[in-house]
Parts: C-alpha cells; structure tokens; sequence
C-alpha cells in the first residue's frame, strides 16, 4: 500500500480522505503537476514548481509554493514508497469552503494539498521502438489551457475515443490547427526542421517542451515555433509528442496515415537522448 501525503501529514493511501465540499471535488477547482521520477530522482523539478505557482496565481489561489518544503515532500514519498521510476502527483485544490457556493470562499480558507507515486517504467519503454498512433479531434477545451486545472474531461472523453478508433492518443485540433496532445505537446519534423506550436493561452507550457527545445538547439538543429495543420502533420518526415513521463514518444500514424516510414525517426530519437542525458545529469 502506498504512502500519500495530505495536508502536512503522510498517511497509508486508504485513508486519506477529501470533504465532498472540497472545490476540487464540485468546480474542479484545482491544480496539479507531474513530476517524473528516474533512478529515483527528480526530472525537472525547478520548471514544475515554478509552473505551479504560475497555474496558482492566475486562478487567484492565494498559495506560495515553498520550493525546499515541496522539494523535500517529493524526495521523502519516493523514499517512503521506493520508488526508482515513475512519477509523484501533485494538486493543490482551492479547499473546503463547508458548502457549495460558485463564488470563491475568503482567501484565507486553507487550500487542500495532496501528492502521491505512481510506480511506472518510463525510461526503455516499448512505446519508444513501436511509436504511437494519433487520431484528430477537434479541440473543445476552455481557453485557458496555460493553466494545469484538473478539468481533464474533454482529454479523457478524446482519449477514449482514440482507443475506440484504434489508436493510442489524440491530436486535438482548432481552426484547422493542431493544438496538441490530450496530455502532451506535439510535433512534426519537415526537412530537417522541427516545428511546434508557439506558446500561448492555447496550449500547456510543456517543461519538457522547454527542455527539449533547448536539446534542439544544442543539436543545432531548426525549430520553428507556430501552428502546423493537419495537412502539414499528414505529410511530415517525422512527427513526436513530448511529456514529464513520456519524454518524446514517436508518432508514427495521424489518422490512419504513416508518418514518413511509418517507424520512430532520428530527429526525436536524439531529442529524446539528449534529453534523458542531460536531465538525468541534472536530477534532483
Ligand atoms: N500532462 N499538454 C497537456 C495538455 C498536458 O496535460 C501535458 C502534461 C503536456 C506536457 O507537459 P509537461 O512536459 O510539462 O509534462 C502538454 C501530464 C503529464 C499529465 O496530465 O499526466
């Protein structure tokens, strides 16, 4: 049984326990992060918490993110639960105002934090030599998606129906552009050139967008940071997903279509290198 933590206190998972009134709960009114964990250690932790904080301010959650304190909660719950690869959860909710009201309760009203592991194998996965399938959909989610709420229905609901079309995941698309993955940013490679949506309200401020953007240029390769069309992803060289678990996961299908040879390419195989190399060096 795992060992998660809920307000300050670390606890068998079977008890910890949220109100029914919690915002959370009711509006969906909450936060969250994954970290990843490899050899028992912290990849990218810096750009979650900072991540975090931004994700609290702009909901008006009047919550600073102690750095050392959380760092410290992370290190102790892969200890407590021995965990050398997978990822720890983190969400901050707005708390248990004692009812339901839409309007927010006073600031001062604690918020609800909790965090807890998944044991997952994330480095040497099949996913890496096999690459995954994309369906389309269209992109119905609110039009804050900078902010990391736990509003996920819609990513689940276009998940699900990726798995029924028989695929592995969904590129959601606006305008006839893709936005990005249910829960990863995306890519395509043409002519050596790496293209990815710019950041904007439209998309998650991937941390391992902005890691492996930096590999990018270190590779001296070319990145181009705007929207591509589905079109543009049909007739890609190459094509890619990056996130905290996944690192970059190749996309070798888009509705049905191969994507170049219908097999992982080398542009995000040494993305993906790169990546792991220097994040692992950089641990926590
Ligand atoms: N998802 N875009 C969306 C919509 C996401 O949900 C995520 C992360 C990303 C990638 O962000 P990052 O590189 O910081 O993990 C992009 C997490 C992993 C999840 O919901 O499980």
């Amino acid at each position: 049984m795992r060992t998660v933590y809920l307000n300050g206190e670390y606890i068998p998972e079977n008890e910890a326990n949220v109100s029914i009134f919690d915002r959370g709960f009711l509006f969906a009114d909450g936060v969250y992060e994954v970290t990843t964990v490899v050899d028992g250690k912290l990849i990218g932790f810096d750009g979650h918490i900072e991540r975090l904080q931004r994700s609290l301010n702009e909901l008006q959650m009047n919550h600073k993110v102690d750095r050392e304190e959380m760092l410290q909660i992370h290190r102790e719950l892969v200890t407590r639960n021995n965990i050398d690869q997978g990822m720890i959860y983190l969400q901050i909710t707005r708390g248990n105002p004692g009812d339901r009201d839409f309007a927010f309760p006073p600031a001062d009203t604690p918020i609800t934090i909790v965090m807890f592991t998944q044991e997952k194998q994330v480095v040497g996965t099949s996913v890496e030599t096999k690459g995954l399938k994309v369906v389309s959909v269209d992109d119905l989610r609110w039009g804050r998606r900078d902010i990391k709420t736990v509003q996920l229905l819609y990513p689940s609901l276009a998940k699900m129906e990726a798995k029924a079309r028989g695929a592995d995941d969904a590129w959601m698309v606006q305008d006839g552009f893709v936005t990005e993955g249910t829960s990863n940013n995306a890519y395509i490679v043409k002519n050596g050139k790496i293209i990815t949506r710019n950041l904007s309200n439209d998309i998650l401020h991937g941390i391992t967008r902005k890691s492996v953007l930096e590999c990018a240029r270190l590779l001296q390769m070319e990145v181009e940071e705007r929207p591509f069309t589905l079109d543009e992803a049909y007739g890609a060289d190459e094509a890619f997903a990056t996130s905290a678990s996944g690192f970059t996961n190749p996309i070798v299908e888009i509705d049905g279509n191969k994507v170049g040879s219908g097999a992982p390419g080398p542009v995000g195989d040494k993305l993906r290198g790169l990546y792991l190399e220097e994040n692992r060096k950089a641990a926590l």
